[in-house]
């Protein structure tokens, strides 16, 4: 796939070149973005394809070597928020490892992250929609990351993986996600404990070996591709729909992302230092992987009939018309999305929704139109939240047993 066919998949048009409707995908090209381009503007250059996170590694496999990931998993439940002290009696390497990664980088802009907020209040509802029907969609048509997420615990409960995903979903929108009264130092460092716990997991799975290119999963390389289908993905279709964007709000919710990656446990060296570097990364890393697999179409299955289990799938038609919408054609169809009666509706009436939202211009359909766009986010997000109940994420025991 080149470069021009992968801007038509971020931008929104339904053109991928031949080779990739086809779902032949061509090898990745070697690693050559620089380290020069990151936010630190120095590194190895060293291919994140076969880089991964040692220190977490090793101190998640001897949680799992000595039997301990119960008791973490246990003391961790009540750690939910940034500046609260790590609980009383985690193993000592792991205290020492958590009170080192909490710590945000350098680099960190607080006036960046207090904008990002006030950017949010006003631009949430499109982030909404696009991490749930564009980026979650997204992910199964990265193989590596649908093979990943189907043959782990998660594949087995997909209600609960979605609900976990949620969280940082919506810890990273919130005020001062990483600060006082935030949550998203806790959540990225669970997160980035889960992923190893994956490393450590995954490999014995036979039915992830059996399709796997890599012998271990969720590189450095890996981390950036999903980092790109939601942040670079994101920022992109926030262009190709007119939402104007102050060049403080662009540079806001970049800075939002990057320490979201840091705080994930990517080095500094794979994090852009600007959109442009983040295009240029992504056309390196995601533009020649996308394709359908067999685990990607079952995933996108179970989530497009999740909701149903609760409205009898009024909603199924409404989920495939805005997943189309955001993916476009080409990945909809990987995904065996069916037409929707919507899929008119959405197309003419979401460019004009979004104008009566940034200037206040009267919306040129009915006025159950646009609330019905604001519903359908309120519900999505209750949906996925559970309800109101807490969710926390744990460290997984053991794979999908199917
Ligand atoms: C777990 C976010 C990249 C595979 C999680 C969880 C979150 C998350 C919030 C906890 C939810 C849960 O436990 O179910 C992210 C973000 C990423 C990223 C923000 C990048 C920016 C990746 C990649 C892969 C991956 C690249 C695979 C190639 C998984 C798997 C789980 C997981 C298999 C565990 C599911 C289970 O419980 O069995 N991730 N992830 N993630 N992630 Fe990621």
């Amino acid at each position: 796939m080149d470069g021009l066919s992968r801007r038509s998949v971020l931008w929104g048009s339904s053109a991928l070149g031949a080779v990739g409707a086809l779902g032949i995908v061509a090898p990745s090209p070697a690693w050559s973005w620089s380290p020069s381009q990151s936010v630190i503007g120095a590194g190895t250059g060293m291919d994140p394809k076969y880089v991964w996170d040692d220190e977490a590694d090793r101190i998640v496999a001897g949680l799992f070597e000595r039997d301990e990931v119960d008791l973490v998993n246990d003391l961790l439940a009540g750690w939910t928020h940034n500046e609260q002290p790590l609980p009383a009696g985690l193993p000592s390497d792991l205290a020492a490892f958590l009170e080192r990664a909490r710590q945000l980088p350098s680099w960190t802009d607080q006036t960046k992250l207090t904008r990002v907020f006030d950017f949010y209040e006003r631009r949430g509802l499109y982030l909404g929609i696009l991490y749930g029907f564009g980026s979650g969609m997204m992910s199964c048509v990265i193989p590596r990351e649908a093979r990943a997420v189907y043959y782990s615990a998660g594949g087995a409960d997909m209600k609960d993986r979605i609900a976990k995903t949620a969280k940082l979903g919506y810890d990273i929108g919130t005020k001062n996600a990483f600060g006082t009264g935030g949550q998203m130092v806790v959540t990225c460092l669970k997160t980035r404990l889960t992923h190893s716990a994956v490393r450590y997991l995954l490999p014995k799975s036979g039915h992830w070996k059996a399709g796997a290119e890599e012998t271990l999963p969720i590189s450095q390389a890996d981390i950036m591709v999903t980092w790109h289908s939601l942040a670079t993905f994101s920022r992109n279709k926030l262009d190709a729909w007119k939402v104007p964007m102050p060049a403080a709000d662009s540079e806001a919710f970049l800075h939002l992302w990057q320490i979201t990656a840091h705080m994930l446990g990517v080095k500094d060296e794979y994090i852009p230092a600007t959109w442009v570097s983040a295009n240029d990364q992504a056309r390196q890393v995601l533009d020649p992987i996308l394709a359908p697999t067999t685990e990607g179409k079952a995933l996108a299955h179970i989530l497009l009939n999740l909701a149903a289990e609760y409205d009898g799938g009024l909603t199924k038609p409404m989920l495939h018309a805005f997943a189309r919408y955001c993916l476009g054609e080409q990945i909809a169809t990987w995904l065996e999305i069916p037409k929707s009666p919507y899929d008119g509706m959405i197309k003419a009436g979401w460019p004009p929704f979004i104008k009566f939202r940034e200037f206040g211009l009267a919306l040129p359909l009915a006025p159950e139109g646009y609330w019905m766009f604001d519903e359908f986010l309120r519900q999505g997000v209750l949906f996925f939240l559970g309800e109101g109940k807490r969710v926390n994420i744990t460290l997984p025991t053991g794979n999908n047993p199917n």
